[in-house]
Formats: structure tokens, C-alpha cells, sequence
């Protein structure tokens, strides 16, 4: 019997539909420019959740990454470590990167799963990363002057309470004359409390890019502290007062993939 040109097509379609659901699970790590100045811009490399992911023995590949980037500061937002593998892979990569620019530094939920999280603290200023938990530095560069300051995260604070956290910022208020000021913090779910203080930029992580991303979309499945469909899962969301930028982070899990959401290292020039 002679087939219909339809039928000729269910093979090819459903070749194409598999070599689609497969894309989605690419991990192969992405790097995402976010432009908010054009001329004389500093390049600050946004680098979260790493939670201790290997990429290449000593973390050669990532800190190869890094370095032809450029960047004039790191800045690390949080889960550089995770309490379910070893510390050895982080610890491999602060050692990669300081040499390549000034490394700025805030904890997330999971480095402070560990019970000696202070002693992991130390361990990354012995090693000449900034550890910026209620602090505020100041980065001269490219005859700019920015402000760095860093939040602890509020997992820290006893009973998880939003005032406790209010007061972390309040302590900051003190910032030095800059052109730009960013503020480093592992999780943007509490951007509304962000905005009341004077921030021109806010770099965060914390969401994975909620997981599983339909493809071309900039929602994301899933996020800690804001359920599914969360409105802010990874990258750039302008306010009035200021600007966010989420990375999508950088863990690679067996038991939980990515979906149509790479790995990623964000450049914002700011
Ligand atoms: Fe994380």
C-alpha cells in the first residue's frame, strides 16, 4: 500500500523532537554580558551556586573562563560550597581566581550548612578573598568609583527574621561617595526590602534559574523562597530605583538537571 506523504514525516519529526528534549539538558557552561553602561564600563563577573561543582581537574576550565573575561572584580554570590560534597573543588577555584582580579564575597543558605561555616570564612581570607558580610569596599578602577557591600545571608539570623535582615542593611547605610552602588546578597527574593535602600545595582543568585526553563523563556520552574513559577529566576530586572541581575548559578547535579538552563557566568559592565 502505498504510504501517505505524512507517515514519510513521523519519523524526521520525531527525530527532531528528541534532539530537542536532549538540548535541553546541555550543561555546558554559558556566559551572559549584561550591558548597563556602554563607555568605560568596569566588568564585574558574577559567579553563584557553585556548590562545589567540578568543572575540569583544579577547576581549569572555569578559571580559564574567567580569565579570558577579564573581569576587573569577582564577585561571589553565595553557595560557593554545598555541605553534601567536599570543599576542595571551592576552595580550588577562590585559589584559580584571585590572582585574575580582586574576589568579593557573600555566603549562601548551603555554605552555612556546615557547622564550622566561620572556619570556611577564614579559610577564603587566608586564601585573599573579601569576605564582604556587613561590609562595604570600595573599587577604583577604570577611573570609576564603585561601592561593593555584602549581606550576610539571613539563614544566619536567629529565627529567619526579616527585621534582623532590615538591620544588616541598615548597618550598611554608611556608604562611601562612589558613582555606582552595588550590593552583593545571595538571594533576590527580598528585592522589595532592597529597594528601600540606596543600591543603584543588585547582584544575586540563590534560584538556579528555577531548574527547568521552557526554552526561550525567561521563567523558570522552581525557586527557593518563591515556589513555582517564580517571578525572579535569573536575569535582568531593571526597577525604578535600581537594577537586579540574577545568575542562574553554576551546579551541575545528577539527581537534578538542568532543563534548557546552562550553567552560567554573568559579565555585567557597569
Ligand atoms: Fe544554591
Amino acid at each position: 500500500m502505498k504510504k501517505t506523504p505524512r507517515r514519510h514525516w513521523r519519523p524526521i519529526a520525531l527525530f527532531a523532537l528528541m534532539v530537542f528534549i536532549l538540548m535541553g539538558f546541555r550543561e555546558k557552561l554559558q556566559v551572559t554580558t549584561v550591558e548597563l553602561k556602554k563607555e568605560n564600563a568596569v566588568r564585574l563577573l558574577l559567579l553563584s551556586d557553585l556548590h562545589a561543582t567540578e568543572y575540569g581537574e583544579n577547576q581549569v576550565e572555569l578559571i580559564k573562563e574567567i580569565e579570558s573575561l577579564t573581569p576587573d572584580a569577582i564577585m561571589i554570590a553565595g553557595d560557593l560550597f554545598d555541605e553534601r560534597r567536599d570543599t576542595a573543588p571551592a576552595f580550588a577555584l577562590v585559589e584559580g581566581i584571585v590572582p585574575l582580579a580582586p574576589v568579593y564575597y557573600v555566603c549562601g543558605n548551603h555554605d552555612l550548612q556546615f557547622h564550622h561555616y566561620h572556619s570556611l570564612f577564614s579559610q577564603l581570607e587566608e586564601r585573599g578573598v573579601v569576605v564582604l558580610h556587613g561590609k562595604t569596599e570600595v573599587l577604583n578602577v577604570r577611573d570609576r568609583v564603585i561601592s561593593v557591600s555584602g549581606l550576610i545571608d539571613p539563614l544566619s539570623i536567629s529565627h529567619r527574621e526579616l527585621f534582623g535582615y532590615r538591620t544588616h542593611l541598615e548597618n550598611l547605610m554608611d556608604l562611601p561617595e562612589a558613582d555606582t552602588h552595588v550590593l552583593l546578597a545571595h538571594r533576590p527574593e527580598y528585592i522589595s526590602l532592597y529597594r528601600e535602600f540606596p543600591f543603584d545595582v543588585v547582584l544575586a543568585g540563590h534560584t538556579h534559574g528555577g531548574q527547568a526553563r521552557l526554552p526561550f523563556s525567561r521563567r523558570g520552574l522552581i525557586a527557593p523562597g518563591q515556589g513555582l513559577f517564580p517571578s525572579l529566576s535569573g536575569g535582568v530586572y531593571p526597577y525604578e530605583e535600581l537594577t537586579l541581575v540574577i545568575s542562574r548559578g553554576l551546579s551541575r547535579f545528577r539527581t537534578m538537571p538542568r532543563i534548557y538552563n546552562p550553567p552560567e557566568l554573568v559579565l555585567v559592565l557597569l
